[in-house]
C-alpha cells in the first residue's frame, strides 16, 4: 500500500486527538519514515502526540514489530554457549554493558547486543565504545554472529540493516524532547532486543534522577511494558529495577567511561558500577548456566580480578577494529581533553542527593552529548565526580575533575556539578543498589 503524506498527517491527527491507531497506520508510518517518505517534522509530531496521549499495549506491540521488520534479524542457531543480551534503559555513568559483555563471555556465556547512543541527559554505550580509536559498531548480522562465536561478545549498533527504524527515531527523539515515554522507550529498547535472538534478555530498568523514569513505580511500569513485549514475542526476559538516583560510576563522558570500565576490568576499581555488573553477571549465570546466584557472583568477581574478563574485552575491541592496547594503557590510547580542572567541594557535610540528570546535562554541554540530530560528539570531554550519597565531604576536598575543551566551559560545568550536589548536616543512608528483581 502506498500512503500519501496527507494520510500520515491524519495518523498524527488521530493520535493528537487521543484516538487508538489501526495497526496498518502505525506500520505505514514506520515504513514511510525508513524509506525517507515522511519528514522529520511529521514524525516528530507523531512522537510528541504518542508521548502526550500514550500508546496502548497493542499499538506498542505493532510499533515494535514494525521497527523490527524495518531491517534484518540475527540468530545464533549453531552456537553451543547460551546467549544473553543485557540492556539498560539509560542512565548517567552507567557503564555496566561495557564490563558485563566481556565478563559474561569470560564466564562461559555469549553476549550479543545492539546498544544505543547518548539520549537526552544519558550516555550511550556506542558513543563510549567509539571513543576507542578505530573501533566500529556498524557490524553486519554476519559479523555479529562470527564475532560472538569467536570472541564470546559483540556490542553493535542499529544500522541500515538492523532495526533502522529505531536508528532514525532514536536520533529524532533525542533532538525533539520526545524521549521520556514508556511506550516509545519500550518499543525502542525491545525492537533492538527482539531483533537479536538470544536465550535471555536481561533488562536493567533505571529509576531516579539520572533515569528517564524518576521513581521505582514509574520504572516498574516501563519494566512491565518491556516484559509484555518479550512475552508476546515468546522470549525469556528478566528485569531488575535499579537505582539511578546518582551517577552509577564516577565518570560521565565517553572516553572517561571507557577508562573507568577498563579500571574495573583490570580488577583495580571498586564501587557500585563494579558491584552492579557483578550482580547482573550473577543473574545471567544463574539463569543460563544453572549456577547458584552467590557462587555465580563470586565467579564474576574472580573473572574481573584474574584478568580473564579484561582479556575478552581486548579481544572484542580487536575484533571490532579498535586499538587493543587500550586495555593495557587507556590513557595513551584514548583521546584526552586539553583542559582538566580539579573539582573541589564547596561545602562540608554528608552528600544527601545528587541530580544525576543535571550532571548528565552538564557533560552534554561540555560536548559529550548532542544538541541536534546527527551532531558530532567530543569523546574526550566529561565529568568525573567521586562522592556517592552518604559520603562525608569537607569544603575544599578534591571530589573529581572536569575534562573540557577550554577553561570557560570547564568553569561552567564545575558550577553546575556543585549545584547538583545536595549536602546535608547529618548522616544520610546510601540508597539500595537494586530496588526489585523480576524473574
Ligand atoms: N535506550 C534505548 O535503546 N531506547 C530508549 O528509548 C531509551 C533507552
Amino acid at each position: 500500500v502506498t500512503v500519501s503524506p496527507v494520510d500520515l498527517r491524519n495518523v498524527v491527527a488521530a493520535k493528537r486527538d487521543g484516538k487508538t491507531l489501526a495497526p496498518a497506520d502505525i506500520e505505514a508510518f514506520v515504513r514511510a519514515y525508513v524509506r525517507g517518505d515522511a519528514s522529520d517534522a511529521l514524525v516528530a509530531s507523531f512522537l510528541m502526540a504518542a508521548l502526550l496521549n500514550g500508546l496502548d499495549d497493542t499499538e506498542t506491540l505493532v510499533l515494535t514489530t514494525a521497527m523490527i521488520e524495518s531491517g534484518r534479524t540475527v540468530s545464533f542457531d549453531a552456537l553451543e554457549r547460551p546467549t544473553v543480551d543485557k540492556h539498560s534503559t539509560g542512565g548517567v555513568a552507567d557503564g555496566v554493558t561495557l564490563v558485563f559483555a566481556p565478563l559474561a563471555a569470560a564466564m562461559g556465556l555469549a553476549v550479543a547486543k545492539l546498544s544505543g547512543r547518548g539520549l537526552g541527559h544519558t550516555g550511550g554505550t556506542l558513543d563510549k565504545l567509539e571513543s576507542i580509536p578505530g573501533l566500529r559498531t556498524d557490524l553486519t548480522p554476519e559479523q555479529i554472529q562470527r564475532q560472538v562465536a569467536e570472541v564470546g561478545c559483540a556490542v553493535a549498533a542499529q544500522t541500515a540493516d538492523l532495526v533502522p527504524a529505531d536508528g532514525a527515531m532514536y536520533a529524532l527523539r533525542d533532538a525533539t524532547a520526545t524521549v521520556p515515554s514508556v511506550p516509545l522507550i519500550a518499543a525502542s529498547i525491545m525492537s533492538k532486543k527482539l531483533a537479536v535472538d538470544t536465550d535471555l534478555i536481561l533488562l536493567d530498568v533505571k529509576a531516579g534522577s539520572g533515569a528517564f523514569m524518576k521513581t521505582p513505580e514509574e520504572a516498574r511500569g516501563l519494566a512491565a511494558a518491556c516484559r509484555r513485549l518479550a512475552r508476546d514475542k515468546g522470549r525469556a526476559c528478566r528485569v531488575a529495577v535499579t537505582d539511578m538516583s546518582q551517577p552509577l560510576g564516577d565518570s560521565v563522558g565517553n572516553a572517561l567511561d571507557i577508562a573507568e570500565a577498563i579500571g574495573i576490568l583490570r580488577g583495580e576499581t571498586r564501587g557500585r558500577l563494579r558491584d552492579l555488573t557483578v550482580w547482573f553477571a550473577g543473574r545471567a549465570s544463574e539463569a543460563l548456566l544453572d549456577r547458584a546466584f552467590d557462587e555465580a557472583c563470586d565467579l564474576a568477581a574472580r573473572a574481573l580480578d584474574d584478568g580473564s574478563a579484561l582479556e575478552r574485552f581486548r579481544a572484542m575491541v580487536r575484533a571490532q577494529g579498535g586499538d587493543p592496547a587500550v586495555a593495557d594503557d587507556p590513557s595513551s590510547v584514548l583521546p584526552a581533553a586539553p583542559t582538566v580542572l580539579r573539582l573541589l567541594s564547596d561545602r562540608t557535610g554528608w552528600l544527601a542527593s545528587t541530580s544525576a540528570e543535571a550532571i548528565g546535562l552538564a557533560a552534554g554541554t561540555l560536548g559529550a552529548g548532542r544538541a541536534r540530530k546527527g551532531d558530532p560528539i567530543d569523546p574526550s570531554v566529561g565529568i568525573v565526580v567521586h562522592p556517592k550519597i552518604g559520603d562525608r565531604l569537607e569544603a575544599g576536598q578534591d571530589i573529581g575533575e572536569i575534562h573540557a575543551r577550554d577553561e570557560a566551559s570547564a568553569e561552567v560545568a564545575a558550577t553546575e556539578v556543585l549545584a547538583a550536589l545536595d549536602i546535608a548536616g547529618s548522616r544520610v543512608e546510601a540508597p539500595p543498589m537494586v530496588h526489585e528483581w523480576m524473574e
